[in-house]
């Protein structure tokens, strides 16, 4: 598996900013999305072969109301809701399976609501052969 924190290789853009105002992130903090439909966080991964793969998200929504969101990669789309988790600075852990073709995918979460995202603090890829690529 390969696990991507916002400061590190894999982690590309987020359409908003990494904050660090609300506690229990890890690593240097978290990416918050701005609250509008479509508002997406993009990360590279590369895979050695074709297949389904779990993604697992770490986040926290203080809001009452889940946020929904498609993930793609390579013409591929799941869907997945990250429900409230009571505070900002509760964290959970959500995820869903996308299907990734070998070489790098270019993994783009979006969100589905005029809310935006939930705060997401980081992205675990479950298998093996899973590598973090250079966002260039
Ligand atoms: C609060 C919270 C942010 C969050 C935002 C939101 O402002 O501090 O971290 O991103 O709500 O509703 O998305
Ligand atoms: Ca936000």
């Amino acid at each position: 598996y390969i696990h991507i924190e916002e400061n590190e290789l894999g982690f590309c853009y987020v359409q908003g900013s990494i904050d660090s105002n609300n506690g229990g992130f890890t690593g240097t903090g978290f990416a918050n999305t701005d609250n509008v439909n479509g508002s997406q966080i993009n990360w590279k991964v590369n895979v050695d072969f074709d297949g389904y793969y779990a993604l697992e998200w770490r986040y926290a929504n203080g809001s009452g109301t889940a946020r929904t969101a498609s993930v793609s990669a390579n013409g591929a789309q799941s869907e997945i809701s990250f429900p409230t988790t009571g505070s900002w600075d509760s964290w959970l852990l959500d995820s869903t399976t996308l299907f990734l073709k070998a070489g790098v995918n270019d993994v783009i979460l979006s969100a589905n609501t005029s809310s935006g995202l939930a705060n997401i603090d980081s992205l675990t890829v479950h298998g093996d052969g899973v590598a973090a690529a250079d966002c260039n």
